[in-house]
C-alpha cells in the first residue's frame, strides 16, 4: 500500500503546505513518525489506516480550510479514487472526522477504533511537550493573541466559537494541554502524555519566575 500512502501525502501536502499556524507537513510527518511508535505497541492494529488517517487528519479542520464540508467532499472523493476498499475509506473518514479536541468541547469524546485511538493519541502528544510549546507559541503569534496576561483567566470553553477565538498562549496550556493526558488512549500515550506534560510544567516554573510581579 506504499503507493497509495504516497498519493495521500501529496494530498495532504497540496492542501497544507502554505500553513503558518503550526499544522503544516512537518506536524503531520511527526504524527505519522508517533503514530508508528504507538503501532509497535499495538500490533493489532491496522497499519494502513493507522498511517492514512494521520496523514490526512488536519485536511478537513474547520481551522486550517475555509469549506470543511467542501473538503470533506473532496477527501472522499480522492479516496474513492484510490485503490482502497469503501470500508477502508470509510472508516479513515470516520476516524478523522471525529478525532479532534475542537470537536469535543460540544459534542464529548467519541469511541473511535483503535486505529483511530492511535492517531488520536499521536496528534495530541505533538501538542505536548517541546514542539507543543513552540507550536502553541506559534499558533497564537499567527491569531494575534498575547504570549501572557494574568488578568485574563484560563476559560472552561463550552462553545467551539469560543475556544477558536482562544485567549493567550500560556492560557492555552490550561484550557486545553494539561487535559490531554488524562484523555489518551493507548498506555503509550498516556505515558508521553505525561512525560511531556511534566516537561511544561517545569517550563512555566521557569516562565513565571522570568515574568516580572506587576502588581
Ligand atoms: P484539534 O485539531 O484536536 O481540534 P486544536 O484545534 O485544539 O486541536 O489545536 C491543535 C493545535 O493548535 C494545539 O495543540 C495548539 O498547538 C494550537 N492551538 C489551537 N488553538 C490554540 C489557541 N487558542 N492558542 C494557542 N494554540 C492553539
Ligand atoms: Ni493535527
Amino acid at each position: 500500500m506504499q503507493k497509495e500512502l504516497d498519493q495521500i501525502k501529496e494530498y495532504t501536502y497540496n492542501i497544507l503546505q502554505n500553513d503558518t499556524t503550526g499544522h503544516s507537513m512537518d506536524h503531520i510527518e511527526r504524527v505519522v513518525a508517533i503514530s508508528q511508535a504507538i503501532l509497535e505497541t499495538e500490533p493489532t492494529a491496522d497499519a494502513f489506516v493507522v498511517l492514512a488517517a494521520a496523514y490526512l487528519h488536519d485536511t478537513i479542520d474547520d481551522k486550517l480550510v475555509e469549506d470543511e464540508a467542501q473538503a470533506v467532499e473532496d477527501l472522499r472523493g480522492f479516496l474513492d479514487s484510490l485503490a482502497i476498499e469503501p470500508a477502508t475509506c470509510q472508516e479513515i473518514m470516520y476516524i478523522i472526522q471525529h478525532l479532534s479536541f475542537s470537536k469535543e468541547i460540544t459534542a464529548g469524546k467519541e469511541t473511535l477504533s483503535l486505529s483511530g485511538q492511535i492517531v488520536q493519541d499521536a496528534d495530541r502528544i505533538d501538542a505536548l511537550g517541546a514542539v507543543g510549546i513552540l507550536r502553541t507559541a506559534y499558533f497564537g503569534g499567527a491569531k494575534g493573541h498575547p504570549i501572557y496576561d494574568p488578568a485574563i483567566k484560563p476559560i472552561d470553553y463550552t462553545s467551539k466559537k469560543d475556544y477558536r477565538r482562544g485567549s493567550t498562549v500560556i492560557n492555552h496550556f490550561y484550557e486545553k494541554l494539561f487535559l490531554l493526558p488524562d484523555r489518551m488512549n493507548t498506555t503509550y500515550g498516556k505515558q508521553e502524555a505525561l512525560r511531556r506534560k511534566t516537561f511544561m510544567e517545569n517550563f512555566l516554573e521557569e516562565f513565571y519566575q522570568e515574568w516580572p510581579d506587576t502588581d
